[in-house]
C-alpha cells in the first residue's frame, strides 16, 4: 500500500472499529443476542470497507464529508454559547451538510448478515487445513472444482455459474459474510438461492476448516498463476517438538519470525534472525538437529497444508520465510543456497521501493541477502483492513 493510502487505511479501521464497538455495546447492553456461538450483527446492512477499498474516489468524498461533519458539530458546540451568532452558525451548518460530497449509499453500504463480524473461532492450523480439505472433497468439489477455480463436474447446471476462487475474491469478503454463504447459502440479485446452504451438514467447526482450506488453496492458485500474492497469506499453526521443551506449538512462539525449512539440517547452520523449523519427510521421534530451533511433529497434516499453500511446487529444498506477525513473506526453492530479491511472496508498489532502499542499506556492514529481506519485511508490513488486508 502507498503512502498516500494511508488515510484509506484509517478511515476503513476506524468505520470497522466503531461498528464492532457498537455490536459489542449492544451486545453487553443484551440487545441483541447470539448466533453460531457470537454477537449477532442486528440490520440487514453494514458499511462497505471492501467497496471502498475498490472505489476510492468514494472513499474521498466520504472522508471529506466526515470532515465536515465534524467541524458542523464544532458550529453547533458554538452555538450554545455565541447566541447572537446563532442563526449564522445554524445557516452554515446546514449548508456545509448539503454542500458536503456524500458519497453513493450503494458503495457506502452493503448487504449484511447476523454472522458478518464474525471471526475465526477455529484457529488457522495445518490440521484445520488438512480437514477442510476432505470435507471440500466430499461436498464442495463437484461445482467448485478441484482448484477452486469453479470448474466442477454439476458447475454448468447452476443457476449461476460457481465463483472463481483462485482470485482476490476470497480476500475482500468478510469472514462472517464467508461463514453466513457457506452456513445459509447464496442467493442472487434477484432473490433466488443460488447456492444452498450446508448449515445442517457441517459444523460449525466444520465450517471454519473449510474456509480455511478455500483460503489456502486460493493462496496457492495464485501463487502458480502470478508467482506472488498481492494478499497476505499466513502460515498455519503447526505441532513442534523443540529444544526448549515448553513451547509445543509454532503459535507458541509469539512475534517471532519463522525460518520453515524442508532442506536437511546437516546443511544448516543455526540462524539467529529466525526461529528455524525443520519440515521433514517423515515424523520421528528424536530430538530436533542441533541446527534448527524445532522440528514439526504434526507432519502429515503440515505437509499437506503447505504443499497446497505452495501451489503443488515441489516442497524439498525449500525455505519459507514469515515475517513477526506470522504473515507468509519469502519462499527460496534453492535449497541452501542465498537468498534473493525475487524471492519476495508479496509485491506492492510500496514493498519494491523499500527493497531498493533496504538493498542500499544493505550494502553497508557486509550484510546478506536475508538480512536484506528481513529489513524490507520488517519496513513494509501487513496493514490490517477488514474485508480485505493489504500490504
Ligand atoms: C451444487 C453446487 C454447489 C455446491 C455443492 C457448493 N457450492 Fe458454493 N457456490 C455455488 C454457486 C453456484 C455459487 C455462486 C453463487 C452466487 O454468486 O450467487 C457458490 C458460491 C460460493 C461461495 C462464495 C460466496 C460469496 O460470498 O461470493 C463460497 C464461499 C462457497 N460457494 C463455498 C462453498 C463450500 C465451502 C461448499 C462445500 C461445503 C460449496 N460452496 C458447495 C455452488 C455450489
Amino acid at each position: 500500500m502507498t503512502n498516500s493510502a494511508i488515510w484509506l487505511e484509517w478511515l476503513l479501521e476506524g468505520m470497522h472499529r466503531v461498528q464492532w464497538a457498537l455490536l459489542r455495546a449492544m451486545h453487553g447492553l443484551g440487545l441483541v443476542g447470539d448466533v453460531d456461538g457470537q454477537a449477532a450483527w442486528p440490520w440487514g446492512w453494514r458499511l462497505a470497507g471492501e467497496n471502498l477499498l475498490i472505489d476510492q474516489a468514494e472513499a474521498r468524498r466520504f472522508a471529506i464529508s466526515l470532515l465536515v461533519l465534524a467541524g458542523v458539530m464544532l458550529l453547533l458546540f458554538a452555538a450554545i454559547w455565541w447566541r447572537r451568532g446563532r442563526p449564522w452558525l445554524w445557516g452554515a451548518s446546514a449548508l456545509a451538510l448539503v454542500l458536503a460530497p456524500w458519497p453513493s449509499a450503494a458503495v457506502l453500504f452493503t448487504h449484511a448478515h447476523p454472522t458478518s463480524f464474525h471471526a475465526a473461532s477455529e484457529p488457522l492450523t495445518d490440521h484445520a487445513i488438512a480437514s477442510g480439505a476432505r470435507l471440500y472433497a466430499a461436498q464442495c468439489v463437484q461445482c467448485h472444482g478441484a482448484d477452486g477455480k469453479g470448474q466442477g463436474t454439476l458447475a454448468a447446471v447452476q443457476p449461476v455459474w460457481p465463483p472463481n476462487f483462485a482470485s482476490p475474491l476470497l480476500w475482500r469478503r468478510a469472514d462472517g459474510d464467508l461463514l453466513w454463504a457457506v452456513r445459509h447459502g447464496v442467493q442472487g440479485r434477484d432473490g433466488r438461492q443460488t447456492m444452498t446452504g450446508f448449515g445442517e451438514s457441517l459444523s460449525l467447526r466444520e465450517t471454519w476448516e473449510l474456509l480455511h482450506y478455500l483460503r489456502a488453496l486460493a493462496a496457492g492458485e495464485l501463487l502458480r498463476a502470478t508467482g506472488n500474492w498481492s494478499q497476505p497469506v499466513r502460515l498455519p499453526d503447526m505441532a513442534l517438538r523443540c529444544h526448549d521443551a515448553g513451547k509445543r506449538r509454532l503459535g507458541d512462539f509469539q512475534a517471532q519470525r519463522v525460518l520453515l525449512t524442508t532442506t536437511d539440517p546437516q546443511k544448516l547452520l543455526p540462524d539467529p534472525r529466525a526461529l528455524t523449523v525443520w519440515l521433514p519427510a517423515r515424523s520421528s521421534a528424536s530430538a530436533p538437529p542441533d541446527s534448527v530451533d524445532c522440528v514439526v511433529t504434526s507432519v502429515m497434516d503440515a505437509r499437506e497444508a503447505v504443499a497446497l499453500i505452495n501451489g503443488h511446487a515441489t516442497l524439498d529444498e525449500t525455505q519459507w520465510l514469515t515475517d513477526r506477525s506470522g504473515w507468509l513473506r519469502a519462499r527460496n526453492a534453492r535449497g541452501a543456497a542465498a537468498w534473493s530479491d525475487d524471492d519476495l511472496l508479496c509485491k506492492s508498489p510500496l514493498a519494491d521501493q523499500t527493497t531498493t532502499a533496504g538493498a542500499a542499506a544493505g550494502a553497508v556492514a557486509g550484510d546478506d541477502q536475508l538480512t536484506r529481506i528481513i529489513r524490507s519485511l520488517d519496513a513494509e508490513p501487513v496493514r490490517f483492513v477488514k474485508g480485505g488486508r493489504v500490504h
